[in-house]
């Protein structure tokens, strides 16, 4: 097997546009070969829910040390690296409950509830500088910096630093190419370093006077006497920034994408009644998240996905293409945000490693869509949009780098 299997050498996509919204590949896998040895790659590629949840969750057969399909997003420096201790993805129970369980301590339902307000702020002082205006870039204006802002806010990141920390931020997680690679990883390992030197003062003096933030939280934590130390605090909200931001912010850009392109009745209907907006997000996780897909090694030879799966085979899960099994939702390939099930989506994964920001990034884009609901009767696209033009290449695929629209208050 290579080091990294990306996901365009499993198939490759004629556009952009294909890659964004890869439904018709999803379909024909799905009927016509669910479980595709892919022989370039050597990896497996499933595609129905019940394959994908097994592989997700069954972790005695299926490991997620070495996962290799994963884009790098964070800097190969010290600064920026993942300590062992809080490296929840690439390793299985029982070492990954407690690795887990030190980090879950920022994120307790209490948190939760506390942070309501801070995000509100925050999604409301976006929709503030933006509400005289005829038309916008919602991505770069809106999508993109709330999800990076309300985590300096929950982290405890002084206002003052905010510009500064989301152009770290934007930097160490730049997704790169082949062809980019040598120059992107250069400028992330200053940044990193810089982000590094920045946060460790502020996590030591956090450790003195403790108050209600994420990093605090951090510092709180103790599991079987375990607890982390500075150093690896500002590396582990680096891991978080990584796991968080991206992900979140792509997700709150397709959603105003599907709002204009996919239903446009849709905006009116969620306006004229707020109670529709958290299946609305759920909808829009199952329909519009792509791509998510992880991967896992074979530990044992099974025949658990009714092929002859060997101990060291990587096996791909799709989890955007389990979305649109027909088996668990009807009708799955149309936006229907009505659909009594929708919140069975795996966009957030399955089983020990499911989304540990799951709550939080279903907070932010609630708080989000319903702020902009609120402020604006009505959006519309603009004639000139080309969808294949403002598409690059991201830790999910394909992502919108920019997506004008008029609004009306
Ligand atoms: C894990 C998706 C937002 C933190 C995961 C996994 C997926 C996922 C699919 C499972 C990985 C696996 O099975 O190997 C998403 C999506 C998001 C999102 C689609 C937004 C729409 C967030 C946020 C945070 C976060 C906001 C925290 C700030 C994590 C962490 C893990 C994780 C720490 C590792 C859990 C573990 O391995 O035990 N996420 N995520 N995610 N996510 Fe998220």
């Amino acid at each position: 097997n290579k080091e990294v299997v990306l996901l365009n050498e499993v198939k490759s996509f004629g556009t952009r546009s294909e890659e964004f919204f890869p439904l018709a590949w999803y379909k024909e896998m799905l009927d016509n070969q669910p479980v595709y040895y892919h022989e370039p790659t050597k990896t497996w590629n499933v595609f129905k829910y019940n394959d994908v949840k097994e592989v997700l969750s069954n972790y005695e057969y299926f490991s997620s040390e070495g996962a290799k399909t994963t884009i790098p997003v964070g800097a190969s420096n010290k600064e920026g690296s993942i300590p062992d201790k809080v490296n929840v993805n690439f390793v299985d129970p029982p070492d990954h409950r407690k690795r887990r369980s030190l980090l879950s301590a920022a994120f307790t339902p209490r948190s939760l509830k506390n942070w309501e307000p801070q995000i509100q702020r925050i999604a409301s002082e976006l929709v503030d500088e933006i509400k005289e205006k005829d038309t916008v870039d919602i991505v770069q204006s809106f999508a993109a910096p709330l999800p990076s802002l309300v985590i300096a806010e929950l982290f405890g990141v002084p206002i003052k630093d905010r510009d500064q920390f989301k152009h770290w931020v934007d930097i160490i997680f730049q997704p790169y190419t082949e062809e980019n690679a040598k120059e992107v990883e250069e400028k992330k390992q200053i940044a990193a370093k810089e982000y590094y030197q920045y946060l460790y003062p502020i996590v030591a003096e956090k450790r003195i006077n403790l108050t209600d933030d994420i990093i605090s939280d951090l510092i709180r934590s103790e599991v079987d006497g375990e607890q982390f130390t500075d150093d690896e605090i500002v590396r582990v909200t680096m891991a978080l920034l990584g796991a968080g931001v991206e992900t979140t912010g792509h997700m709150l850009a397709n959603t105003f994408y599907s709002l204009l392109y996919d239903d446009s009745s849709l905006y009116e209907e969620l306006r004229n009644d707020l109670e529709l907006v958290p299946q609305a997000v759920e909808e829009m996780l199952r329909y519009r998240f792509q791509i998510s897909k992880r991967d896992r090694t074979v530990t044992q030879d099974n025949n658990l996905l009714g092929v002859n799966l060997k101990k060291g085979d990587l096996v791909i899960a799709w989890m955007s293409a389990a979305n649109m099994d027909e088996a668990i939702f009807e009708d799955p390939f149309t936006l229907n945000i009505h659909r009594e099930n929708n919140k069975r989506h795996m966009t957030f994964g399955k089983g020990p490693h499911f989304c540990l920001g799951a709550p939080l990034a279903r907070l932010e884009l609630k708080i989000a869509l319903k702020t902009f609901l609120t402020q604006f009767s009505k959006i519309e696209p603009t004639e000139s949009f080309q969808l294949e033009e403002n598409l690059v290449e991201s830790a999910a695929g394909q992502s919108l780098k920019q997506l004008p629209l008029k609004l009306h208050s």
